[in-house]
């Protein structure tokens, strides 16, 4: 007879997390989000990857799409991950909420996610980082780092390495941030982005990513420039 291989690992976090998936598609623990949701919006990504990024909540492009970062955050989360020299496929991105915050009465727009609907849906994040067992864990933006650590003060705490379940974790600020910064006049903008590259730089290194000259450079003003 045949002898039962053991399932490789892969197979076995595909099933883990398909499971996990099929709950999370079924929960309707926070009702008024249940109702409102055209999707949830699990997660997406290689299931042995290294490096995770765990943002706020879908919107309303990802609500549409039933994935995570598609809309014009997400092109800003791509252009970052595709600077560290990855792609979407070799990373995994989930959020703290799995659903859209509803708006009530308004067809666009975010909102926060309540304290309530973030304990009620963080057990699902836990059990996704659980099945993957990444090397790095990035928090992108204040909810997340509250959602995982229960820290608050993401302009403080970003650039610092933190600890989640013996998991180095890295806050920088949200993708968001970045596009508000863009649009509201104040400035510095390549300042910002330089941060958040910094962090990222700080990432690639304890992955033991290669890093090259023009990387480290990023968002730097260009020597010779004028100030
Ligand atoms: N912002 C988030 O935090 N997550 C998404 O999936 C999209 C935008």
């Amino acid at each position: 007879p045949t002898p039962v291989v053991p399932a490789p690992a892969a197979g076995a976090k595909g099933e883990a997390m398909e499971a996990l998936r099929q709950r999370a598609l079924a929960c309707t623990r926070c009702a008024n989000l249940a109702r409102a949701r055209k999707n949830v919006v699990f997660g997406v990504g290689n299931l042995d990857a290294s490096l995770m990024f765990v943002g706020e909540a879908p919107g309303a492009d990802e609500d549409e799409q039933g994935q995570p970062f598609v809309g014009r955050a997400g092109q800003t989360l791509t252009g970052m991950i595709q600077g560290m020299g990855l792609t979407r496929d070799q990373v995994y991105i989930a959020n703290i909420l799995k659903c859209r915050p509803d708006t009530p009465g308004q067809a666009l727009g975010n909102r926060k996610p309540t304290a309530e609907e973030m304990a009620t849906c963080i057990p699902f994040l836990h059990e996704q980082i659980d099945i993957i067992q990444p090397k790095v864990l990035v928090a992108l933006g204040g909810t997340a780092l509250e959602g995982l650590l229960h820290l608050s003060g993401i302009s403080r705490l970003r650039g610092q390495w933190q600890t989640y379940r013996g998991i180095p974790l890295m806050p920088t600020f949200h993708p968001s941030y970045l596009l508000h910064r863009e649009g509201d006049g104040r400035g510095g903008l390549m300042t910002e982005k330089r941060k958040v590259w910094e962090d990222l730089l700080q990432v690639m290194e304890k992955l033991g990513l290669p890093i090259s000259e023009k990387q480290r450079a990023f968002f730097l003003p260009r020597s010779g420039s004028q100030a």
